[in-house]
């Protein structure tokens, strides 16, 4: 089969030759595979440096994807740690993993969509105890992740979202937030928040944390922290006042942190609510022949989804 195919860390897959896969335990199926997302996480994965990964190689690279199962259903499914990933024409997938698709949706959408609508979407429901009412800060809310946290924060009933990020012309285009601010504003406009979903990480969330804490007003009220993504650096200087001065909590979700049960169980509610067509999703197909070409494509702000 044809498939996506890392040959040494450091340089983007091309479309290559790769050895079928075959079905081995009870719960394992070959599914064609229809999209797959080339989400920051699949950049990672095939660059060596995710925290979950080996040194194995070759890797085809892929989390995550659509694929037609052999009863016929399309699913959209999620992939262990593993070397033969979602960009091949077919893949190994373990069915307690995927979950049957809605009729009427769009692969390309749904394959695009999951991954970045999961990370705001099971921190809210699985990681703390967000109540409907609450304030939210998207710190980071320019990338499809963030986007989508302002959407999937309002649409589990939060009161007051406030969108952070550091681009002006991208924070404008927004939908969804009730606040827009740049980076350097947060201290002032969400000093009072309850629940920060946070892509940043690095400098950019060492200095809104010292500005949030410093400026809230009610210092019994519980801040919570979480962190998602680290987008703007993989380490930062938390001042540790911000730990003794304000009721914060940080925690992180993602893989490990949430249980993978857990994240199964959401996926069936975020799939109905996008092929609803409840979020915008910006999202573009480029076919699996062209892999390379979509790997050097860094500024892109639709999320690229390879098909084979
Ligand atoms: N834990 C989870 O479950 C989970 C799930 C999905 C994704 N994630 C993580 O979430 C993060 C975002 O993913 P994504 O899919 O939204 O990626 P994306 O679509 O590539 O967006 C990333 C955005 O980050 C912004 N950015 C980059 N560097 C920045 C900086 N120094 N300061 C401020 N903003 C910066 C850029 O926006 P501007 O150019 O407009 O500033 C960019 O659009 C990644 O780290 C990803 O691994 C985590």
């Amino acid at each position: 089969m044809r498939a996506a195919v890392v040959t040494s860390f450091g340089t983007p897959p091309s479309c290559q030759d790769f050895p079928d896969p075959v079905a081995g335990a009870p719960e394992e199926v070959v599914a064609e595979v229809v999209a797959a997302g080339l989400h920051p996480r699949v950049r990672s994965q095939a660059a060596g440096s995710h925290y979950t990964s080996s040194a194995d190689l070759p890797l085809v690279p892929g989390i995550d994807g659509v694929g037609r199962f052999p009863d016929g259903t399309l699913r959209y499914f999620v992939l262990p740690d593993t070397t033969l990933g979602a960009m091949a024409e077919r893949t190994l997938v373990d069915v307690r993993r995927s979950v049957v698709l809605p009729a009427g949706t769009d692969p390309v959408v749904i394959a695009a969509a999951m991954n970045p609508a999961m990370s705001s979407w099971v921190a809210l429901r699985r990681r703390v105890g967000f109540e409907a009412g609450q304030s939210v800060l998207v710190l980071g809310a320019t990338g499809n992740a963030g986007r989508l946290a302002v959407e999937i924060a309002k649409h589990l009933g939060a009161g007051r979202v406030i969108a952070a990020g550091r681009r002006a012309d991208r924070l404008a285009a927004l939908s969804g937030a009730d606040v827009t601010a740049s980076l350097g504003e947060v201290g002032e406009v969400a000093a009072d928040v309850d629940v920060v979903i946070d892509y940043l990480w690095g400098e950019p969330t060492a200095d809104a944390m010292r500005a949030i804490v410093t400026g809230r007003r009610d210092k019994d009220r519980p801040l919570t922290w979480i962190e998602v993504g680290s987008i703007a650096g993989p380490t930062a200087a938390l001042p540790s006042a911000a730990l003794r001065a304000a009721r914060l909590q940080i925690v992180g979700s993602g893989q490990g942190s949430v249980p993978t049960r857990d994240i199964l169980a959401e996926l069936p509610a975020l799939a109905e609510v996008i092929t609803a067509g409840a979020l915008q999703i910006d999202a573009r197909a480029v076919p699996l022949a062209e892999v390379e070409t979509a790997w050097k494509e860094l500024d892109s702000e639709q999320r690229l989804v390879i098909t084979p």
